[in-house]
Order: C-alpha cells, then structure tokens, then sequence
C-alpha cells in the first residue's frame, strides 16, 4: 500500500539548512531558517540554560511520566512574562507545555476544530506552516492581506476579516515579530483589533513565537494581552524555541483563556486528550530547563541580558539595512527600521534570490523573506553588495 504514495518536496525552508552546509564557500551567509546568530554567526545554547541544565542533573530524580500536560511548573512561570502580573486572569487562563510552537499551533487548531471550527482567517504571507497544519487538520484557509506594500500592516484588511468572520471561524495573528514579513500591528491598531474580536463570533488564536526579540517582552505582549482583556475566550500557542534558544529541544505551551474559571476544565480536558492522541506527552527536557531559568533570580536576569543583546544586534542590523536604502533603492530597505523580531520580506524576484545564491553564496527563503540575524559586522556590506548586483 505504501507504494502508493507520491513523493512530496522536502519543506523548502527547512531543505535550506542542507543545502547551505553543503556549500564549500567559506564566505557562504545563511539568512535562511529563523534561528539567531551572534555577531560571529554561532548559535549557542543560551548561558542561562546552561546554568539551569547543570542545576536539572544535580535536582532531577526521575525521569517517570509527567502526563500530557507537561511541566506544569514550567508552563506557569511563563505566565507573567506573557499575560502580565494578574496573568491568570481570575483563572480563566491555564495552559499545557507542548512540543515547540509548532505542537501549540497544531494543539490550537485541533481543538478549535473539535469545538466546531471549520475557517481559518490569516494574514499571508505567513508561516508556511501556519497553513500545512490547518489543511492538515481539513481546515479551510480564508487568506487576507498582512502588510502593505511600502511595509506597513494592512489593518484594513485584517480588521475587514475580523467583521467578515463568522461563528465557526477562526482568526489566526501573530503576536509579535510576524513570521515573515517583520511587520507588527502597533498598538493602536491592536486596540481596533481587540475591538473588533470583541465584537466577532469568531475564534481569537494568538501565536507568539518570537517574543521579547521585536522591542521588548512587555512591549512584544501588548498585543496579546490587550485582545485577552476584551475576550471572553482565545487561544494562545507560545514558543521557547528562539527566546530561549531552545530550538531542538522542542519547547512550547498552549494557553487557553475560558469566559469563566469554572469553564476551563472541559476545554482542558479536550486539550489533554488531543495531546495524548498527537505526541503523548511532550518533551521534558528543555521545558524544565526554561523552569529553572525563570524560578531563580540569577538565571532570569542572565536570560534577560541575553534577550538585550539579541535585540540590540538585531536593530543594529536593520538600522543598517535601512540606511543602505539609497545605494539600493526599490527594495524598500528604510522600512526594515520599524519592523521587527528576526524577519523581513525583500521583493526579489525568484531569479535574483537564485542569483544571490548561485554567484554570492547567500541563501535566503524563495519567499524573498531574510533572517535579520544571520547578518552581523562580518558580512552584512557584502551582502548589501550583493543586493546591488543581483539588482543593477
Ligand atoms: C522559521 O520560520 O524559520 C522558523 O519558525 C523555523 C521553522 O520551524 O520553520
């Protein structure tokens, strides 16, 4: 039976990692998968997570069966960070750990499936993911426009798609540091959004995967924490896997916001069983790691200098870039200035992103979409050389 199959394409973005460590040039720029790099292009394990990994082998125990919510410790001790001090809401917020943000994506829609939702309105371009997963789940995808063409959010759009949604739909938005584009609803426009849910019958799921990479983590959680305060329920799949580094590890939680404290434990109950149907239980390992960074003093705030440095580089990279908007004009580089996190779209045609490829060994997305922070004082003028011949 399995001869049956037709081969698919391996994921574009993740066939890219292949393809650049195949490359022999040693001037080779990977701006490819989202993952941060240092100013000498590494990625290492954060200091933070090192010290909390040392501190797990002395503490740990054992090993044995958590159940399918994970580290409750670990999902708890996020919660702050994200929903802010009340950040339970008079407990109408609970949460589950999850493999990666990738398992809370797939989480959220699956339950917001089993509780009747068959629509999917999402801002595109956006994670190629994001849509994988829905047509997996036989969601239908109901597409409108992210960003504007001169780099700003299209708030028309979206708040055009919020007032079309209709009970059974679900309204998808990135909370921060949009996948791919950079481009972040400011907070006025997130108040009209909020509004405008308040007033929908729709679903309201919220992925934050890159917080406290765009301006800061309060400044990064405003968009999810203005929405929740005007809903009775929403969705929330979060992601440690880049402002904790812990990418293979696979580190992530789902929360749900529930119209009452007494409503949460049906809604948890179908998240559990959909756990233990997809992957069981999740991965311990990086979760308790987080755990231990957040519930000690020390380790917090060497996380939270590591988060500093990230973000500063990442601006100096874009201030950069921005100012490189003259010696290559139609590119709409200034914008990059105001966008954030670790992504940005440059309107490059399929032949030029190949052409960067081929002749200046850099490999970018076929999207157009740059990671931000495979850039640094090394190499970002050869790449801004690059940009000018491939564009001339
Ligand atoms: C990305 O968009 O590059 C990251 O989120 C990695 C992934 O899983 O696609």
């Amino acid at each position: 039976m399995l001869d049956r199959l037709q081969a698919q394409a391996p994921d574009a973005l993740l066939a890219l990692i292949k393809l650049y460590a195949a490359d022999p040039r040693s001037d080779k720029i990977d701006l490819g998968v989202g993952v941060y790099r240092t100013n000498e292009g590494a990625t290492p394990v954060f200091k933070a997570i090192k010290a909390a990994e040392q501190a797990l082998i002395e503490e740990q125990d054992s090993k044995s069966y958590l159940g399918p919510e994970g580290d409750l410790g670990f999902v708890h001790a996020l919660m702050p960070y994200i929903f802010g001090k009340d950040a339970t809401m008079g407990g109408r917020i609970e949460g589950m750990q999850t493999p990666g943000g990738t398992g809370a994506v797939r989480l959220a829609a699956a339950v917001a499936k089993a509780a009747g939702v068959t629509r999917v309105h999402m801002g595109t371009p956006s994670w190629p993911n994001h849509a994988q997963i829905f047509a997996d789940l036989g969601l239908e995808l109901v597409a409108f426009t992210h960003a504007t063409a001169d780099g700003a959010a299209d708030i028309e759009a979206v708040l055009g798609a919020i007032g079309d949604a209709q009970d059974g739909d679900a309204v998808l938005l990135h909370g921060c540091c949009h996948n791919p584009t950079g481009v972040d609803y400011t907070p006025d426009q997130w108040d009209a959004i909020a509004d405008a849910l308040a007033e929908s019958p729709a679903l309201a799921i919220l992925d934050s995967a890159y917080h406290g990479l765009g301006l800061g983590l309060e400044e990064d959680a405003y968009g999810v924490r203005r929405v929740l305060s005007k809903l009775g329920e929403a969705l929330v799949a979060y992601s440690c896997d880049k402002n904790f580094g812990m990418y293979r590890d696979r580190v992530g939680a789902l929360y749900v916001l529930a119209k009452s404290a007494d409503g949460l434990p049906p809604i948890l109950s179908n998240l559990n069983a959909l756990a233990r149907a997809n992957w069981s239980m999740p991965p311990d390992h990086g979760g308790a790691a987080v755990r231990l960074v957040l519930r000690n003093p020390d380790r917090t705030q060497m996380w939270l200098d590591e988060l500093d440095d990230m973000r500063a580089r990442m601006r100096r990279v874009r201030e950069r870039l921005a100012a490189a908007d003259n010696e290559v004009p139609g590119l709409g580089l200034a914008a990059l200035a105001d966008q954030h996190g670790l992504f940005a779209i440059l309107p490059l045609s399929k032949e030029q992103i190949a052409a960067l490829r081929e002749d200046h060994a850099i490999y970018m997305a076929g999207s157009g979409r740059i990671n931000i922070a495979g850039l640094h004082a090394g190499n970002t003028e050869k790449f801004i050389a690059a940009l000018k011949a491939v564009t001339a």
